[in-house]
């Protein structure tokens, strides 16, 4: 690959990080180098920082960014629950209207409940036929587009994958997974700035809907899917709720497209901004896994979660009251050089690599698995099918203070 940067917006943030506003989603429009720096600068001056807010919910929040105390935090669901939202615009609104129901704000012993419920539908004998399609896709997708010459990474490969094989996992019949997929754009998409919040909630009721619909069609003809795990199950011998099944449907869409597709997309133009780690991985001197774990290490797609305290825990030298929401900076976490050696360079053969881009603890991502493996298919697919790739235009970053990456790449493939 030949080097050749991109071009996205600009924002820089300054020499301290007092007045740096991490609410608002320009201040991560800045250059990956400048966002490297900002960050060492909240590790080094201020680890667990007080971050004021005017007219929310809350007062402030704190924002964490050393390693070692966000892994603290996510271990510790006694003392920091997701029950009241677990990210910056839930959290800073006061709550979840899908908290002690959805399985990521949800705690105790109906997360745990949920939780083991749930991963029979992501049991390795059920994930083995979806992975085959991610591949089979992965492959496809790479190979017109190498074929073809240009192509928008994003729009033309990457969009087509996680969203198809989040259809496959939770058995949406083929005939439905183009009003699915119109559904969950409209519902979820965080790319383009001024969308109309209408028209996302109706798409969300509209999904909603749809799985409720598809629940009761399971219900008496169960598969081996995720609608149908949660519509035949039963906890302390009663089925869960209308509610529950269907907020957990719309919790695998969440959670699993645009973090895996934001990963692929980021994947796809690191390896063209780092020609000589293309090579290493061309040529087969690193492996595709190590690949997989400096992508979601350097790219960290999910770039915060968050909690609340229900007790008074110290944190570096600081006290968080009971009620205060601690926000968790994995790509702050995943750049710490008291844990990663040299975090400024993208290393595809880095060894070791113990990020935090699937969090951790009893939260930690339940469809890690399938994340690395979509990851994994797309970067086997562009060494097999491509010997260079450049730039073709500017990226375009999406607008969040939650999700990185773009929602357009503009790339020439040259075919292997
Ligand atoms: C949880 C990241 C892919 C489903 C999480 C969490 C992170 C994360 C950081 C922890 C949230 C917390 O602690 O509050 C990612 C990334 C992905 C990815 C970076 C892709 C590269 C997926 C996929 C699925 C999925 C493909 C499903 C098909 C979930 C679910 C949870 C979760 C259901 C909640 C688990 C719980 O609360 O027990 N994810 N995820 N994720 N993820 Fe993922």
């Amino acid at each position: 690959m030949s080097f050749g940067a991109f071009v996205t917006d600009l924002h820089t943030p300054s020499d301290t990080v007092e007045g740096i506003d991490l609410t608002d989603p320009r201040t991560f429009l800045a250059p990956g180098a400048e966002l490297v720096d900002m960050w060492r600068r909240f590790r080094a001056q201020s680890p667990v920082h007080w971050h004021e807010v005017t007219g929310r919910a809350v007062p402030g929040f704190w924002a964490l960014s050393r390693y070692d105390d966000v892994m603290k935090v996510y271990r510790d669901n006694r003392r920091f629950t997701s029950e009241r939202g677990n990210v910056l615009t839930t959290l800073l609104e006061g709550g979840d209207s899908a908290a002690g129901k959805m399985l990521a704000v949800t705690d105790g012993r109906r997360h745990r409940d949920l939780r083991n419920l749930l991963l029979k539908a992501f049991a390795p004998r059920v994930l083995e036929p979806v992975v085959a399609g991610v591949r089979e896709r992965a492959d496809r997708l790479v190979r017109h587009a190498a074929e073809s010459g240009d192509c928008d990474f994003a729009q033309d490969v990457a969009e087509h994958i996680p969203m198809a094989t989040i259809a496959d996992l939770l058995g949406v019949p083929a005939g439905d997974r183009d009003y699915l997929l119109s559904l969950t754009k409209e519902a979820l998409s965080t790319e383009e700035e001024g969308q109309s919040a209408d028209e996302a909630l109706v798409a969300r009721n509209e999904l909603l809907f749809y799985f409720s619909g598809l629940a009761g069609e399971r219900r008496d003809d169960p598969r081996d899917d995720v609608v149908s795990v949660l519509a035949t199950s039963t906890i302390d011998g009663e089925p869960l709720s209308e509610q529950e099944i269907i907020f957990n449907c719309y919790s695998v869409i969440i959670g699993g497209d645009e973090t895996s597709r934001l990963s692929m997309i980021c994947g796809m133009r690191e390896l063209i901004e780092h020609p000589e780690q293309w090579r290493r991985l061309k040529s087969g001197e690193v492996t595709v896994d190590s690949a997989v774990e400096e992508v979601l290490r350097w790219v960290s797609p999910a770039m915060h979660f968050g909690r609340r305290a229900l007790e008074d825990v110290e944190i570096g030298g600081r006290t968080v009251r009971a009620g205060d929401v601690v926000t968790l900076w994995n790509s702050s976490a995943n750049y710490d050089e008291d844990v990663f050696a040299d975090p400024g360079t993208f290393d595809l053969g880095r060894a070791p690599n113990k990020h935090v881009s699937f969090g951790y603890g009893p939260h930690f991502c339940l469809g890690a698995y399938l994340g690395r493996a979509e990851i994994s298919a797309m970067l086997t697919a562009l060494r097999t099918h491509v010997a260079e790739a450049v730039p073709d235009g500017p990226a375009k970053p999406i607008h969040s203070n939650f999700l990185h990456g773009y929602s357009s790449l503009p790339v020439t493939l040259r075919r292997a």
